[in-house]
Order: structure tokens, then sequence, then C-alpha cells
């Protein structure tokens, strides 16, 4: 069974394949409307199943256009509305959505749930988001670089903020696709260790650095995140917000980059917290690119999913 649940739990062969992927698919439709079919249709026939226990836009959308451009059927399904939500467990939910559909996303809480969920399901399980880890996105974000600036491999991303379930995914990418990684936020948002250990054990340098100048010094592309996420509770607010001003990325910060430095940003996004508007608008950005391709890389990872 062939389930995308991490970026670390990837082959970088597969990985580099699903890149590949993305990218052939986008050009073949390149000037299309979004409506048409793709000319292969790999999904036709096939019916998936997208779960939300969490809010979503680009997720939502990108998969749900992503599987109906491929031919298939989609139904978007709330946690809450299941019986999920309700004290059926995730084994017998997997082992139910089994017989009717041909492949799940789940975008959901404790990584235990996703994980529970492709244990038992018969069918391929996509990480859609965990409070852990968001492989897609970043497999979005690898693309969007390398159409950009050719090859990751080798580079230098910084990562500003909380070190959250995106900087993760960032991380385990960096000990895949082979690019160093830069941290740089205050001690108690670091990302978790084994994280760290996973990128270094592959070979990359990992830094934390507290100062954001010195981070960002020499950067390929800076990267940040919200500083609240959703399964943060609402009471940390006040203090992140104070604890992460230093690592804002303005323009003055963004200066200290390379100058053909990418700045990227998963969104949804808190204008003129996490990031000023100026830098998100200006001409270091590809914000909107890589929303572009959550839609082409998830059509790559969901034909890996489905060998097609
Ligand atoms: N970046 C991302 O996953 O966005 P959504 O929460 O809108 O799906
Ligand atoms: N870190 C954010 C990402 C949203 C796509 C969250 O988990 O809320």
């Amino acid at each position: 069974m062939k389930h995308f649940l991490d970026i670390h739990k990837t082959s970088q062969a597969e990985l580099r394949s699903m890149i590949d992927t993305a990218k052939a698919v986008k050009t073949a439709r390149q000037g299309q409307p979004k409506g048409m079919l793709d000319t292969d249709k790999p999904l036709d026939g096939h019916m998936v199943a997208l779960i939300f226990e969490k809010p979503s836009t680009r997720t939502r959308v990108s998969f749900d256009v992503g599987v109906r451009q491929m031919g298939g059927q989609t139904m978007v399904l709330s946690g809450k509305d299941m019986q999920l939500g309700h004290g059926e467990t995730i084994a017998d939910t997997a082992r139910v959505l089994s017989r009717y559909v041909d492949l799940i996303m789940i975008r959901t809480f404790e990584e235990e749930t996703l994980l529970e969920m492709a244990e038992h399901a018969s069918v391929p399980v996509i990480n859609g988001l965990t409070d852990r880890t968001h492989p897609c996105q970043i497999m979005a974000d690898v693309m969007t670089f390398e159409e950009q600036r050719g090859p990751i491999a080798g580079k230098k991303v910084v990562w500003s903020g909380d070190g959250n379930n995106v900087c993760a995914s960032f991380l385990h990418a960096a000990g895949q696709f082979g690019f160093d990684f830069t941290f740089t936020g205050p001690s108690t948002l670091d990302p978790e260790q084994e994280w760290v250990n996973f990128a270094r054990k592959q070979g990359v340098n990992v830094s934390i650095e507290r100062d954001p100048v010195k981070a960002v010094t020499g950067a390929d592309l800076v990267v940040t995140d919200t500083w609240v996420s959703m399964h943060d509770p609402e009471s940390a607010k006040e203090r992140r917000h104070n604890q992460l001003r230093p690592y804002q990325i303005n323009a003055e910060l963004m200066r200290h980059a390379n100058d053909d430095a990418l700045f990227m940003h998963c969104l949804p996004a808190h204008r003129n917290d996490e990031a000023t508007s100026e830098v998100m608008d200006g001409p270091h950005s590809v914000i909107f690119e890589e929303a572009e391709n959550r839609l082409h890389a998830q059509k790559a990872i969901m034909r890996w999913c489905l060998g097609k």
C-alpha cells in the first residue's frame, strides 16, 4: 500500500519522481481551463474521500480540483459531521471508507489519527496536515523553488518563526532533497529535535540561530508561517506574538538574504505579523506560485499512491 504519510517516510527516488511528474502534469495543462479533464484521465472511475477535521481553503480546493481534472470524483467530509466526531473509532472508519472509496486524504489534529487511518485502511491514505507535519505543502514548495531557481540541493533555506508542522516537513525535505536548513526563532518554539536529527543524519547542515539577521544572511530561500497554528490554544496568542515579533520577515530582514532569494509562506497569512505585505507582495515572493503548485504536486502524489 502506497500511503503518502510524510516526506521522511518516502524514499528520495520516489519523492524526486513525484516532483518530476508534478512538473510534467503542470506543463501538459498550461493555458487550459481549470475544469477541463487531463487527457489521460488517470483517476477515471475513482472515488476519493477528503476528510477535514480542521479548516482549509488550499488543501480542500486543490485536492478536489486535482481529482476532478484527473477524471475522478470526490466527496469532501467534515470530521465533525461524521460518526468519527461522535466516538466511532478511526480503525472502523478506515475499514468502512475503504469499502466505498479508492483513496483517502485526511487533515486532522493528532498524528496518531493519520497513522491509525493508514494502518486500517485498505486504500492509500494521504496526510493533508496534522499537528506535527504538512508534507503536501512542502512537495509544492520544493517544486516551486526548482521552477524558479533550479535544483534545491545544496541551497540555504532559512525558516524564521515557529518551528511548527510546516517547518517539520521542511526539515524532512532538507534531508531528502539535500539542502541546508537554518531555523531562527525563540528556543521555546524550536522544531522537534527528532526532525533536526533526521535531517542531520541524512548529511545536511542544520543550524539553530537566534539572531534573525545572521540566520538570513546568504539565504536562497526565506520561509515563515503563521505564529499561531490551528492546533495551538488561543491563550498562547499574545505570548507568541511578543516572542516572535523580532522574527517577522520584512524588507529590512530580506535585504540580508541573497539578492535572488525567494520568499515563501504556505498561507493563510496574518499580514504584517509574521511577514509584511511589502515582502508578501514584493519581488522575492512566490506565495501564489506555491499555492498553485499544491494542485500539481498533489496530482503527482495521488498518481503515485494509485500507481498511475
Ligand atoms: N497551506 C494550506 O494548507 O492551506 P489551507 O489551510 O487553506 O489548506
Ligand atoms: N501551521 C499552520 C499551517 C496551515 C496550513 C497550521 O497548522 O495551522
